[in-house]
């Protein structure tokens, strides 16, 4: 269901402000943002969707990792206004209907978390990898993730997570629910 969201561009001049119309995770917004909006500030502040972490803010660490038409895309990489008519997915989006995604199930069995500050970014890398990759090799999740990082260093357990997704997701009947 899309619902038309009008929302006022805070700190813009007049020139600088923009309307886009942005998916996410499947429902259509319309905004004001200001032209320098970041896509990460888009979406933890105006939509409140603060599952999208802020780690460095400068690219290296994957924690604002979220799909871009399926790709995946370091939103504090990303101006709000680069986003729009596109399609856009965060962690919010991956639970359906009250299920956990394979994903985040993996990551819950197999304690792919320890701080949990890189899950999210994590989790929309590795759904990425999956779409892409169903059966990968530890060394083709290993480079899947490369883009993440986890200070942490729990790297062996979210390995797993995403094997373990990998698996149920294979073994998910096919066009089924
Ligand atoms: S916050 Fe975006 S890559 Fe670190
Ligand atoms: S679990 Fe703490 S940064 Fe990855």
């Amino acid at each position: 269901m899309a619902i038309d969201v009008e929302e006022v561009a805070t700190g813009a001049s007049p020139n600088s402000a923009r309307v886009i119309h942005v998916t996410v995770n499947g429902v259509t917004h319309r905004s004001k943002v200001d032209a320098r909006l970041l896509l990460v500030h888009y979406l933890r502040e105006r939509l409140r969707l603060t599952g999208t972490h802020i780690g460095c803010d400068t690219a290296h660490c994957g924690a604002c990792t979220v799909l871009v038409d399926g790709i995946p895309a370091k939103s504090c990489n990303l101006l709000a206004v680069m986003v729009d008519g596109r399609s856009v997915q965060t962690v919010e989006g991956l639970e359906a209907g009250g299920k956990l995604h394979p994903v985040q199930e993996g990551f819950t069995k197999e304690h792919g978390l320890q701080c949990g500050y890189c899950t999210p970014g994590m989790m929309m890398a590795s759904v990425a990898l999956l779409a892409k990759n169903p059966n990968p090799t530890e060394d083709e999740i290993r480079r899947g993730i490369s883009g993440n990082l986890c200070r942490c260093t729990g790297y062996v357990n979210i390995v797993k997570a995403i094997q373990y997704a990998g698996k149920k997701m294979q073994e998910a009947p096919k066009g089924g629910a």
